[in-house]
């Protein structure tokens, strides 16, 4: 494939001097995007910030000498452990040494900053785009431009469902975390003697293939069950989020629930802090189940503790397979149009040794819940 260095640098170096100039959101988002490469703050991007970037950039380009493969990244934000870890994955196995030339921009979970800098991308002429979608409708239309450019698109992580117009898409199947939360719940419930769940749920982002699966995997159960989901509101995937939606829980349904359902650990670091707070009892010796997604280092370890019940892992480490399909793709190989991260389970006791369920793709299995050692907290991401 041919490299296109020249017109990424005066592309990124006019939508740079744009933001300069204090003209329109798009060029900002890019330019502040980039900022985030050189700083993973994803902060906004100041004058000063747009003008040494700028440098920076020709830098850069001086660099490329035209072997390198040049990709543009558009990634969700910064929102959680979760996504610092994706982010340094995609970054790492996309190195200068590795043969790449990453362009990144944080998108700080606004889906318009997303299509602005996937079509950035394509004025920029990459060579491929990779996209972690915020959300999983409203792409045809930019995926039918980055088509018509010629430029192949990968989709990490999170699902894109109204458009097949990408080449690939690696990631996790967030229905079965949600299945298996669902049925480790069933299982521990019994063995631990309590007939009645009063479940709150504090979701993800709405509208994310992340936040719909796990919702349609665990209500799978809920509704099989008859358990009783009390509330469900958006904790937005992050810390604050479930701190915030907790403390309004625990003012609402005080004393009236006793399971509470994180769709990721920053929430549950979050709602646990607010817990705390109302004076609730939680995790292995509370009166309240915590139930999280991801097992993340910091969610392992309130597993280790005690803190969390149960933790199922949505696997980050996307960056090695993405580069292999690029390089695969620019080799002029075919690459799997999906592939799928393994995901361990993880608890804080052997109550549940293992979960068996029907899966996404109507597979019935059986699976492991691993008990969190200081070794497997110290090997997690
Ligand atoms: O899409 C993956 C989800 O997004 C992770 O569960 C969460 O932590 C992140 O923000």
């Amino acid at each position: 494939m041919k490299r296109k260095l020249l017109a990424i640098g005066l592309g990124a170096l006019m939508a740079i001097s744009m933001a300069a100039c204090g003209s329109g959101s798009s060029a900002t988002s890019t330019a502040a995007s980039s900022a985030a490469t050189a700083d993973d703050t994803g902060s906004v991007v100041t004058d000063t910030d747009a003008q040494s970037l700028a440098q920076s950039i020709k830098e850069d380009a001086g660099t490329n000498d035209g072997s390198l493969i040049t990709v543009g990244f558009s990634q969700v934000g910064h929102e959680s452990d979760w996504r610092t870890a994706s982010t340094n994955s995609v970054k790492e196995a996309f190195s200068k040494d590795n043969g790449f030339d990453l362009q990144f921009v944080d998108c700080d979970n606004n889906s318009e900053t997303q299509l602005q800098s996937v079509r950035n991308f394509i004025q920029q002429q990459v060579d491929y785009i990779i996209i972690d979608p915020i959300v999983s409708t409203g792409w045809d239309t930019v995926l039918t431009e980055a088509q018509d450019a010629d430029i192949p698109v990968i989709v990490i992580d999170r699902t894109i469902d109204d458009s097949d117009k990408y080449t690939a898409w690696i990631g996790t199947d967030t229905k079965n975390e949600g299945l298996a939360a669902g049925a480790w719940l069933k299982d521990y419930a019994k063995a631990k003697g309590i007939s009645d769940l009063n479940i709150l749920v504090i979701s993800g982002t709405t509208g994310s293939s992340a936040q719909i699966g796990r919702t349609e995997g665990f209500d799978q159960y809920v509704k099989s069950e008859g358990w009783n989901k009390l509330d469900e509101q958006t904790g937005d995937f992050t810390q604050d989020g479930g701190q915030q939606v907790m403390e309004s829980y625990c003012k609402s349904y005080a004393g009236k629930f006793n399971v509470v359902v994180c769709q990721n650990d920053n929430e549950a670091f979050g709602a646990i802090d607010a817990m705390k707070a109302a004076g609730v009892s939680y995790g292995a010796d509370g009166d309240v189940i915590v139930i999280s997604f991801d097992a993340c280092k910091a969610g392992l370890q309130m597993v280790l503790d005690g803190d969390i019940n149960a933790d199922f892992q949505c696997n980050p480490l996307q960056g090695p397979d993405c580069a292999k399909i690029v390089k695969a793709l620019d080799a002029g190989q075919d690459v799997e149009k999906e592939t799928f991260m393994a995901e361990p389970w993880y608890a804080h006791d052997d109550t549940v040794k293992s979960v068996s369920y029907t899966n996404n793709a109507g597979k019935d299995v059986t699976e492991d819940m691993i008990v969190v050692t200081q070794d497997i907290v110290d090997a997690g991401y």
